[in-house]
């Protein structure tokens, strides 16, 4: 029992990520990002959104629909101009039902299945009578060849619904609302929700230069001014989850042995929602088998028996008895009486886990931001949406001062905002810009 300081201490080492070693990232990254562009070799895949900022005049009345994570949810919205957005109606159903009667995420589930769900769902809120245009946020890597043309390439975040990689999102959701009668409904834009919440913020802040994701998976995108394609400035989707640059730790490979597809994601499974939950567990089962702490209980042997949510208020706990870490080991692993100190070596792996989860964020962010304005002579905005970013607690902070450990006084020129629904209100403005474009 002892040995526990030291063990952790060796833990502490592994997780954390230095001033120089977050330099380090981002120059990786930065090099990624160029590699990536040019068609080289890459683990950023770099895919072009086909969209550029909004001008904050875009208008009308356009479906949003936002999928990606554990919900989809369909908004109607009105875009008012100047940069004001009225959410008229919107609503929102899991993916995975709660008793395990459905579950559209899983193998068991079909394409059309899915997509006849979320047509179901549109169908809702938008009723015969008129033409709504439907912007369609579609939170996965897709190859665009336009910005109604995206084609899935891979799922992430452990979905497996059959039938949906390298087929044509747009179309796929467009075919199924025709099959309900619902083809006054026009899908025209598919964009990633990192773009998504890139243009919700830019639609009343021009300095918005990246979106990004930091809830269930992780993900960035920017605004690169001179696109190779088409010579504009394009937003980019980097599918940063996916950036191998970061050395492991036996922990980062235990989890992606067993994950869905191994090696793939490596950044997201250090930094997301999804999995931060697991690592905290991995820790603590490893300092249990070393006898470190005296937890004996299969369910700590379970993958995926912590989730990310119960991480939250054991960040949170001050009590002196560290309450919200007991509740989480009883509830979660049926183990009761353990002492304060192995208590406060499980809050010490969360926050560990949690801390570094920002800091690679940042480290990234610093990278793109390098790329595109190496002096840091203007003021830049990052649009984060999800749920570490809006409710982790000390995740915002962590984030802020790594920026500032990376830039020093420089990190003043840069603004984090909350993007609230942003992916939903950016595919909202993607459609309206569209439909504008086609009807002029
Ligand atoms: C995963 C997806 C990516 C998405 C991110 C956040 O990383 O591959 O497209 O942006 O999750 O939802």
């Amino acid at each position: 029992m002892d040995k526990l300081p030291a063990a952790l201490g060796l833990i502490e080492e592994q997780f954390t990520v230095s001033a120089k070693f977050m330099r380090d990232i981002a120059s990786g990254f930065q090099q990624a990002m160029s590699d990536g562009l040019a068609g080289r070799q890459s683990s950023l895949r770099m895919l072009p959104s086909f969209i550029s900022n909004p001008t904050g005049r875009e208008e009308g009345k356009v479906i949003a629909v936002d999928f990606g994570g554990t919900n989809v949810r369909v908004l109607l919205v009105e875009l008012a101009g100047k940069g004001r957005v009225n959410i008229i109606d919107k609503r929102s159903a899991l993916l995975k039902d709660r008793d395990g009667i459905y579950d559209y995420t899983s193998s068991s589930a079909s394409g059309t299945e899915l997509f006849d769900f979320i047509a179901g769902k549109v169908s809702e809120i938008a009723p015969p009578g008129h033409t709504y245009p439907l912007g369609h946020t579609f939170s996965f890597p897709c190859r665009q060849h336009g910005v109604n043309e995206a084609v899935l390439i891979s799922w992430t975040k452990e979905f497996k619904t059959t039938g949906v990689e390298g087929q044509n999102i747009g179309q796929l959701l467009q075919v199924a609302l025709d099959r309900r009668g619902s083809g006054h409904v026009q899908s025209l834009a598919v964009l990633n929700d990192t773009t998504g919440t890139l243009l919700a913020t830019a639609y009343t802040d021009t300095a918005t230069s990246i979106g990004a994701i930091c809830g269930t998976g992780h993900n960035s995108c920017y605004l690169e001014p001179c696109h190779p394609l088409t010579s504009q400035p394009m937003i980019v989707n980097l599918e940063s989850g996916n950036f191998d640059g970061i050395c492991q730790t036996e922990y980062d490979i235990l989890l992606d042995q067993i994950s869905e597809k191994p090696s793939a994601q490596r950044l997201e499974k250090m930094t997301s929602g999804q999995y931060l939950g697991e690592l905290v567990r991995l820790i603590v089962n490893s300092l249990a088998v070393e006898g470190h702490i005296s937890i004996s209980s299969d369910r700590v042997r379970t993958p995926y028996s912590v989730s990310t949510e119960d991480i939250s208020p054991i960040l949170a706990d001050t009590t002196p008895e560290l309450k919200a870490v007991a509740d989480m080991a009883a509830k979660r692993w049926r183990i009761n009486g353990l002492s304060l100190s192995e208590l406060a070596a499980i809050k010490t792996a969360a926050w560990l886990v949690a801390r570094r989860s920002a800091r690679l964020a940042a480290a990234t962010w610093a990278g793109i931001l390098v790329k595109i304005d190496p002096g840091l002579t203007r003021r830049h905005t990052i649009a984060v949406d999800g749920s570490l970013y809006e409710k982790m607690p000390g995740y915002a902070d962590n984030l802020y001062t790594a920026l500032a450990e990376i830039f020093g006084d420089k990190a003043k020129q840069i603004t984090i905002k909350l993007s609230k629904d942003g992916s939903g209100i950016g595919a909202a403005i993607a459609a309206a810009t569209i439909y504008n474009t086609k009807s002029k």
